[in-house]
C-alpha cells in the first residue's frame, strides 16, 4: 500500500450535509451524550441557579442542539429549584434535520400531555452558532453538548456566546478530548488507512482556554470529566453502525486511490481485527470498556 494514498471523508469532515444525516446517530450515541449534556447542567446548577437566591426568571440558550437533547431536560426533569422560572428556552442547529428531530420531540410532549411546560416558551430554530440572530445580553445561561468544538470559526462563535449572554450571564462549554467514544474503532480505521486521525480543535485544555480568551472571556475555568461505560463490541459497533460508515470510507479510499492493491473486505477485516486487538477480545459479544474525556469549559461574563 502507498504511503501517498488519502482519505478525504472522515468522522471529522463535519460539514452542514454531513449533520443533516445524522440524527439517528445522535439518538443512538444518546448514552455517551447524555453523560456529558448532565454534567453540563449539574455544573450550572452548582455555580448559579442554587447561589440565586431570590424568584427569578432565566432565559437559556442551548447552541448545537441537535434534537434538543439539554432543552429536554429542563422540559422532563424537575431539576430546577422553585425559585427560578424558565422564561425562554431556545435551541439552535443549523442542521434542519436535527431541529426537525426536536420540533417532533415538542409536539409529541404537548400531545402527550404527560409533561407540563410553558411551551411557548421552548423554541428551536436553524441557525449557525457562528452567527447567531438574537439581540446581545439576551440570555443568563448558555450551553453546547459536544457542538461549539465543530466549528470552523471558532473564536467568532465563541464571541458570539460573549455577545448574547448577559452581564453576569455564564456559559458551559464541552469538547471530545482525544479519547472519545469510538476512539479505538477510528483509530483502527486510520492505521488500516495509513492516515493521521485529524485532532478535534479543542481537544487541548490549553486550546479550549486560550480561543476561550480570544474570544473576550476574561473569566475562563477548565476542568475535565470522564465517562466509564462498559458494553459488547457488538453493541458499540451497532451504535456508531461501524459496518456501514467503514464499507463507505474504505470504498471512498479505494476509489481515491487506485494504486491501492488491498480488497475492501480486506482492509475492513483488517480495522476489525486493529479494534479487537487494542480492545483485547477476540469476538463481538466480549464486554469492552469505553472510556472518555471531556474538557469543559465555565465561562462568566
Ligand atoms: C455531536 S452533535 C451534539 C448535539 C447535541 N448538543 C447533543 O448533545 O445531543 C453536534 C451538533 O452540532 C451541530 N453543529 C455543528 N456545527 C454547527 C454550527 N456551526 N452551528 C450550529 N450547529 C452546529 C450539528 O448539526 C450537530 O447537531
Amino acid at each position: 500500500m502507498s504511503n501517498t494514498a488519502t482519505i478525504t471523508t472522515t468522522h471529522h469532515d463535519l460539514n452542514k450535509n454531513h449533520w443533516e444525516n445524522k440524527v439517528k446517530l445522535m439518538e443512538k450515541s444518546k448514552i455517551f451524550l447524555d453523560f456529558f449534556a448532565s454534567d453540563l447542567i449539574q455544573r450550572s446548577i452548582d455555580l448559579y441557579f442554587n447561589i440565586t437566591t431570590e424568584e427569578r426568571n432565566v432565559s437559556i440558550l442551548d447552541l448545537a442542539t441537535g434534537t434538543g437533547l439539554v432543552p429536554f431536560k429542563f422540559v422532563d426533569e424537575k431539576i430546577l429549584p422553585d425559585k427560578i422560572k424558565i422564561s425562554a428556552l431556545d435551541g439552535i442547529d443549523f442542521a434542519a434535520s436535527m431541529i426537525e428531530g426536536a420540533e417532533y420531540k415538542k409536539q409529541s410532549r404537548i400531545e402527550e400531555k404527560q409533561v407540563e411546560f410553558d411551551w411557548d416558551n421552548l423554541k428551536f430554530q436553524v441557525m449557525d452558532g457562528q452567527e447567531l440572530k438574537f439581540p446581545d445580553e439576551s440570555f443568563d445561561i448558555v450551553y453546547s453538548n459536544m457542538g461549539v468544538m465543530f466549528y470552523p470559526k471558532m473564536v467568532q462563535g465563541l464571541s458570539e456566546i460573549k455577545r448574547v449572554l448577559k452581564k453576569g450571564g455564564m456559559a458551559f462549554v464541552n469538547s471530545w478530548t482525544d479519547d472519545f467514544p469510538n476512539r479505538v474503532s477510528s483509530q483502527a480505521l486510520f492505521e488500516v488507512l495509513q492516515q493521521n486521525r485529524p485532532p478535534f480543535a479543542l481537544q487541548d485544555p490549553k486550546v479550549f482556554e486560550q480561543r476561550c480568551r480570544e474570544a473576550g472571556f476574561e473569566h475562563v475555568e477548565i476542568r475535565q470529566v470522564t465517562q466509564s461505560l462498559k458494553m459488547k463490541y457488538s453493541e458499540l459497533q451497532n451504535i456508531f453502525n461501524m459496518g456501514n460508515q467503514f464499507a463507505t470510507l474504505v470504498q471512498k479510499y479505494l476509489k481515491e486511490n487506485p494504486q491501492v492493491t488491498s480488497t475492501e473486505k480486506e482492509l475492513l477485516d483488517r480495522i476489525d481485527q486493529v479494534s479487537r486487538r487494542e480492545f483485547n477480545i477476540s469476538n463481538n459479544d466480549e464486554e469492552i470498556e469505553i472510556i472518555s474525556i471531556a474538557n469543559v469549559v465555565i465561562l462568566a461574563k
